[in-house]
């Protein structure tokens, strides 16, 4: 797939159409500093916004969208179940909830966020599933225009396509050098299913990647920094990556990887990094 704007999409499975980069918001403190950061991402050209119910800044996302003016079919919203909530009314009731903060009627895509909660471990598989029966009637419904998941391995989703009449249409996971989660990326493919990349930049943590040598040598044989790189590394690799930045100068530079592309040298050399990230608990083992 080659893209050239922020505009190009991915088409998921049910043919509706996801821009080709989320700006993500993780850790974007709620009020002032998420509305401007919102505000920035829509004014650099962003027409995907990554959210979930659980960073706790809905609601500011929503003012940004309000008071932009942006007109709701030219932007891509994303929200996440969190783990607290399973169930099938208990799915609907976020959902309402979810789309009240934002003051949107639809969302165009709706994950759950984890796979196997605390809150539920003695019956995660029972639960996933009778959440899923909810995103599958809000989705016929309208309230929702895609449905996904995030974090799933294999086991979850054999067992979630035991019951569900439609596929997981995305899996968000995180993908960064370290861990590049090739068994997870395998299964997503094989399903169909299109895999996000969080955590591009390796996160908020100290041994953030965008300080490795290597990513900025690669960078600069392009005129590049190291975050363009990283974005570019993963559309290259057929990932919807989910930079996320409060600096308006960080937001829009991390868009500007249309012009150029990664060699096959150098994209392998980006793949065999190793030693900047721990690989993430396995999310049958998370205590959240
Ligand atoms: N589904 C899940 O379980 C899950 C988990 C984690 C994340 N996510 C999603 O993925 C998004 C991205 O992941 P993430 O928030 O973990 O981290 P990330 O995007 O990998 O990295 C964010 C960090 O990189 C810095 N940064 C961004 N652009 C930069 C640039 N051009 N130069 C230097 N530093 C730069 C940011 O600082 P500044 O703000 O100062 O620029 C911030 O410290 C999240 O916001 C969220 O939407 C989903």
């Amino acid at each position: 797939m080659v893209f050239k704007s922020l505009t190009d999409c991915y088409e998921l499975a049910n043919g509706v159409k996801i821009p080709c980069i989320g700006f993500g918001t993780w850790q974007t403190p709620d009020g002032d500093v998420a509305v401007a950061a919102v505000k920035a991402a829509l004014d650099a050209g962003y027409k995907h916004i990554d959210g979930a119910s659980v960073y706790g800044n809905e609601v500011s996302l929503g003012v940004a969208l309000k008071e932009s003016g942006v007109a709701r079919d030219e932007i891509f919203v994303t929200s996440k179940l969190f783990n607290n909530v399973r169930g099938y009314d208990e799915t609907k009731a976020a959902l309402d909830s979810t789309l009240e903060d934002l003051q949107l009627d639809y969302l165009d895509l709706y994950l759950i966020h984890w796979p196997n909660p605390v809150a539920f471990r003695d019956r995660w598989a029972e639960m996933n599933s009778e959440s899923w029966r909810a995103f599958e009637d809000q989705l016929e419904a309208g309230k929702i225009r895609a449905i996904g998941v995030s974090n799933f391995h294999a086991n979850h989703l054999d067992a979630l396509e035991k019951t569900a009449k439609v596929k997981p249409m995305v899996n968000q996971i995180r993908l960064c050098p370290s861990d590049t989660q090739p068994e997870v990326v395998k299964t997503s493919r094989e399903r169909g299913i299109l895999l996000e990349a969080y955590s591009p930049f390796g996160g908020s943590g100290p041994a953030n990647i965008l300080k490795a040598p290597e990513v900025i040598g690669v960078a600069e044989k392009y005129g590049k920094n190291a975050a363009q790189a990283r974005v570019r590394w993963c559309l290259q690799q057929g990932y919807l990556p989910l930079p996320k930045s409060t600096s308006a100068a960080h937001i829009k530079a991390n868009t500007d990887v249309f012009d150029f592309e990664l060699s096959a040298q150098d994209m392998d050399a980006l793949n065999k990094l190793t030693g900047y990230e721990s690989p993430f608990p396995h999310p049958d083992k998370t205590t959240w």
